[in-house]
């Protein structure tokens, strides 16, 4: 298995809140209006619910099936299950998730967005893979799209990823032309002492 399939097999999934995230709260009005907001990378992340609360039709792509099942299991959904290529759709009601590798997930299938909503998705991803992951999500925006973007930031070397560091500086290459403006800075909530771990929420318009 690869390691993601391990993390959720093991429930190595720190990640996963277990509540709507506080900068989708408060920051909420960066997507607000769009009618399809995706998802990428979402696991079983609560924030699906909380969008769909809210008006919006959301799309997640998450690798792993079984955390998909998880999603649906947990909130008494009962999904309907489409195959499309490679991928699996689970559909219940406005959320949608296709079970599967984000760069399979093209706007054939999956459709093109008004919005994203980005946690712990680019930060999850190697150096190496981010300008291809920001170029696909790119392609799967409609012009004027905006995301809302939570990036964790250390100095290089203070610690390993996943999650992996991505400064402004760096989303500013990764999305050239888009207007960045950082919205907040937290702590980060894992280690609310470590002055060395920042939380940050951009808004990008594209
Ligand atoms: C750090 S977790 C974040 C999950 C979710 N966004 C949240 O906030 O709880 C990253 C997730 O991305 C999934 N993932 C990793 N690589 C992926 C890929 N290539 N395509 C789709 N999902 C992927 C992992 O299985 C994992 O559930």
């Amino acid at each position: 298995m690869g390691f993601w399939e391990d993390r959720w097999a093991e429930n190595k999934i720190g990640f996963h809140e277990g509540k709507p995230n506080s900068f989708l709260e408060a920051h909420h009005a960066v997507l607000a209006g769009a009618p399809r907001v995706l998802v990428p990378l979402c696991g079983k992340a609560e924030d699906l619910s909380w969008l769909a609360e809210r008006g919006h039709k959301v799309v997640g792509v998450e690798l792993v099936e079984d955390a998909v099942r998880a999603f649906f299991a947990e909130h008494q959904l009962e999904p309907v299950i489409t195959v499309r290529g490679a991928l699996v759709e689970y559909e219940a009601g406005a959320i949608t998730i296709y079970a599967g590798d984000v760069f399979a997930a093209t706007s054939d299938v999956i459709g093109q967005f008004d919005a994203v909503y980005d946690r712990a998705a680019l930060v999850a991803l190697p150096p190496d893979v981010r300008p291809r992951y920001a170029e696909h999500v790119r392609s799967l925006c409609l012009a004027n799209a905006r995301i809302l973007q939570i990036c964790f930031e250390y100095p290089e070397g203070h610690r390993e990823g996943p999650p992996f560091s991505v400064s402004e500086y760096e989303l500013r290459h990764l999305y050239p032309g888009a207007k960045i403006t950082l919205l907040e800075t937290r702590p980060d909530y894992r280690a609310p002492d470590d002055p060395l771990l920042k939380d940050n929420c951009y808004s990008l318009g594209l």
